[in-house]
């Protein structure tokens, strides 16, 4: 089969882990027989600098017209200063607007290979951890109305968070499908003793659970959820939750894991086309210098065969990859403990592709 896919490669470590992904797509295609052909288009800090804008009507086009994404990172000090419009992250918004994107999927999986990489005391993390964010991507408080004004108390600035039904019943679904396939169990986070959106919030996910009578809900409030990520990871598999706490959470889950630059995610919507991409940013302060883990980007793309193309063996075949090379202790630094092996970027790539035959 012939793939399309729509790669920005972004700012800072961005064009060195797309490299590495889309190489190893390369070999993925070899082996079993596919076409995966790559349009680079412009988005981000790139496309500011290139087009002058973040993202430009041709990148959007061609994003629309593809079978998927593949995005590396976007921002970075450079463009610091630009008002929040025209900032390379009002990039990645728009496309996951654009393109209907609603649900984002982070998966938090602490890798057997990883465990002393993670802050967390052994005992805690005794059988591993093993958790899915869903989290909503394309509603709440990012694209709520926002502005400034003038008031009594002199200028002020507000951004304003709002949820529909229907948004939360679709974004529910997911996480209730999600655990499905897992564990059987989501936890909501939202923080209904505050927010009246947080209270329609529970509303829907109640009522949207009954039509999964298998799977437990549980609610808690974000400001628990932060605490019991770290005090019993374990007790979580499917967790559901907003635009803004799942952006917070997400970070949370991923440090506990090792190292951010382990994470891939999904954003999916009601089609097939997907975009994915590390959880990590552009990480400026290492661009150009091949210290970057490509490993989240990697395993970006292997969600990408799974949830865009249906391709469940592909994707298990990059997967088993980055593990046998975990297993043999090459490390990039971000994961680097006593006993192992110092690897670049690109030698990382490398040694993952040759696990793939
Ligand atoms: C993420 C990032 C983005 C977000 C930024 C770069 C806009 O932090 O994907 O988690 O907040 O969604
Ligand atoms: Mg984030």
């Amino acid at each position: 089969m012939n793939y399309n896919i729509a790669v920005i490669k972004g700012d800072g470590i961005g064009p060195e882990i797309i490299k590495e992904a889309t190489l190893v797509l390369d070999k993925i295609g070899q082996v079993y027989k596919h076409e995966f052909r790559f349009t680079e288009v412009l988005a981000g800090g790139s496309a500011i600098d290139k087009k002058g804008e973040c993202l430009p009507k041709e990148t959007i086009d061609v994003c629309k017209g593809s079978d998927a994404v593949l995005l590396g990172a976007v921002g970075g000090p450079k463009w610091d200063n630009l008002p929040g419009e025209e900032r390379p992250e009002k990039a990645l918004l728009n496309l996951r607007k654009e393109l209907g994107l609603y649900a984002n999927l982070r998966p938090a999986i602490l890798f057997e290979e990883l465990k002393k990489a993670c802050p967390l005391k052994e005992d805690l993390i005794k059988n591993g951890i093993d958790i899915m964010v869903v989290r909503e991507l394309t509603g709440g408080i990012y694209f709520g109305e926002r502005g400034r004004r003038d008031k009594n108390m002199g200028e002020e600035a507000f951004d304003v968070e709002l949820y529909s039904i229907k948004e939360v019943r679709r974004i529910a679904k997911k996480a209730f499908e999600a655990a499905n396939k897992r564990n059987k169990k989501v936890t909501s986070v939202d923080k209904a003793n505050v927010l009246e959106s947080s209270r329609l919030w529970r509303k829907v996910v109640e009522e949207v659970s009954k039509d999964y009578p298998d799977i437990t809900l549980e609610h808690m409030y974000v400001d628990n959820a932060s605490m019991q990520l770290i005090k019993n990871p374990n007790q979580f598999d499917v967790i559901l939750t907003t635009n803004m706490f799942g952006d917070i959470l997400s970070d949370e889950a991923s440090m506990i894991t090792g190292s951010i630059g382990m994470l891939p995610s999904a954003s999916l919507g009601k089609g097939n086309i997907g975009m994915y991409e590390p959880i990590h940013g552009s990480a400026p302060d290492i661009k150009g210098e091949n210290k970057a883990n490509p490993i989240a980007t990697i395993l970006s793309a292997a969600m990408m065969l799974r949830h865009s193309f249906s391709l469940e063996k592909e994707a298990k075949a990059i997967e088993k990859a980055v593990k046998k090379v975990l297993t043999k202790n090459f490390r990039t630094l971000d994961i680097i403990q006593d006993d192992n092996k110092v690897v670049g970027t690109d030698n990382m790539g490398k040694l993952i592709i040759e696990e793939i035959n």
